[in-house]
């Protein structure tokens, strides 16, 4: 699909329109206005939302939308991918988004987000080849749109990957060519480093593999006269089979998922470099395969982190909260930073409290989980605050360790919340996004597709960029 600026009609043409008081109402002037009102007369279309009709007047193929008088930006998405469905078998469009810029943005996500598939391993490939033309839009909001949208779809691409091919010796490449391409500082510990270091955690999880884990960081310093800093912490795991608590048929198809938190986190720090934001920011990502073998951490071993906290193994496959609490404390030691988001496809139980498609965030600071939250609210990309009590932090109480690594039966999101809590240093503000559900639809819903969603980038990228 080619997206252009342009000035003229296409052989196809789209009109929104809306309903009020039973009659169908255009948003502009529209020189077929006459002639589609009188061929209305004959059909039963509504003009509601998303409801679309098709006429021809004359030679001119026009496509009438409906709408809200005042849409929202998720209706706008919305209808970016009803005009991607309808345009995708047809040579050239054009389209009149008459809207201010917030709401022509949110229109060109819809399209564009649509606009992708994973076909790589198709035999025969099918892309859009339409030309798309949009009326009386400056063309760098259409760039604008572009670069964002193909960080998603970039994001997309790697989670549907092979997990053969994209292990932490794969991350661990791609984010050194970034980091070189940007000329940024990065730390990278192999296998050996990690368990020099006493990386345990990390490297109990990674162990069972014959890919050995990474621990990735790079940094990115875009304002020298501010200290405050937000680290982007990410899990890596690259396939969870579940390790000696081995995942069952049903559970285990999807878990190459599992480095979804790592891939958005790169994605939205990708973009923010490339974007040049004034802001501090550290890229870190915990890469490891949790795999099942001989050599695989066991259940009940005890294991102490990089910080001394030690953890009873309760269930090899509460991997995630692992990798991520070495990541954690080795991040706040190395690279001070004032804010930390880490994100994570954590636990089932995220999708099962709050269904299959929103964030679940858990934290220590309302200030940041509020604007998280309302920055959601702008891209579509729900989140929904889950608590932290005391009654939570006592599931995690170990016999015979500081803490074990399972809550129980009962809240799951939050008890793997509060393990990780443990591993966060005074006066830092934290934000845990559990993306379970988020990071992979198993039905494609408008203009996310099915398989690997990229949410997340999109919410990021829009908190630091408004941060105060
Ligand atoms: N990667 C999974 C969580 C997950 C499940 C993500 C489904 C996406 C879809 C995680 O490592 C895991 O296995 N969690 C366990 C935790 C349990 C053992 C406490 C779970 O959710 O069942
Ligand atoms: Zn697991
Ligand atoms: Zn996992």
């Amino acid at each position: 699909m080619n997206i252009k600026s342009s000035n003229n009609l296409s052989k196809s043409h789209i009109v929104p329109v809306y309903n009020q008081k039973e009659k169908i109402n255009f948003f502009n002037k529209n020189k077929f206005e006459k002639e589609i009102k009188t061929l209305l007369k004959e059909f039963s279309f509504k003009g509601n939302s998303l409801e679309t009709k098709e006429l021809y007047i004359e030679k001119q193929h026009i496509i009438l939308l409906g709408l809200s008088k005042e849409p929202e930006l998720e209706e706008l998405r919305k209808a970016g991918n009803t005009i991607y469905n309808i345009s995708k078998n047809l040579e050239e469009i054009s389209v009149e988004i008459p809207f201010e810029k917030e709401k022509q943005k949110a229109f060109l996500e819809g399209l564009m987000l649509s606009n992708y598939s994973f076909d790589k391993y198709f035999s025969k490939k099918n892309p859009c080849k339409t030309t798309v033309s949009i009326l009386n839009i400056e063309s760098k909001i259409i760039k604008e749109i572009k670069e964002i949208t193909n960080v998603v779809k970039e994001v997309r691409d790697l989670v549907n990957e092979n997990s053969d091919i994209t292990t932490p010796e794969y991350i661990e490449k791609i984010s050194k060519d970034f980091a070189k391409k940007h000329k940024l500082p990065s730390k990278i510990l192999n296998e050996k480093q990690i368990e020099k270091q006493g990386l345990n955690l990390l490297h109990a999880v990674g162990k069972g593999s014959d890919k050995p884990p990474r621990l990735i960081v790079i940094e990115y310093i875009g304002d020298k006269s501010s200290k405050e800093k937000t680290a982007l912490v990410g899990k890596g795991i690259t396939f969870d089979t579940g390790g000696t608590n081995l995942k069952p048929s049903g559970f285990v198809e999807d878990m190459k998922l599992d480095m979804g938190g790592a891939a958005i986190a790169y994605g939205t720090f990708k973009y923010l470099v490339e974007q040049k934001v004034k802001k501090n920011l550290i890229l870190v990502l915990s890469c490891a395969e949790n795999a099942i073998s001989d050599r695989a951490y066991k259940p009940g071993d005890v294991i102490k982190s990089y910080n001394g906290i030690t953890v009873e193994v309760m269930n090899t496959d509460a991997e995630g909260r692992l990798v991520l609490a070495d990541a954690l404390s080795y991040t706040q030691k190395h690279f001070k930073p004032t804010e930390i988001i880490d994100m994570a496809t954590l636990t089932g139980a995220c999708p099962v409290a709050l269904g299959p498609s929103i964030i679940a965030i858990l934290g220590n600071n309302k200030k940041a989980i509020s604007s998280i939250f309302e920055s959601g609210e702008v891209t579509g990309e729900r989140c929904w605050e889950l608590p932290i009590y005391d009654e939570h932090r006592e599931m995690l109480k170990s016999p015979i360790a500081d803490c074990k690594n399972l809550g129980g039966k009962f809240g799951g999101t939050i008890t793997a919340a509060a393990f990780l809590e443990q591993f966060i240093e005074k006066n830092i503000t934290w934000t845990h996004l559990d993306i379970a559900g988020a990071a992979w639809f198993k039905a494609p819903k408008n203009y996310i597709p099915q398989y690997a969603t990229g949410i997340g980038v999109r919410l990021l990228s829009n908190y630091i960029i408004n941060k105060k």
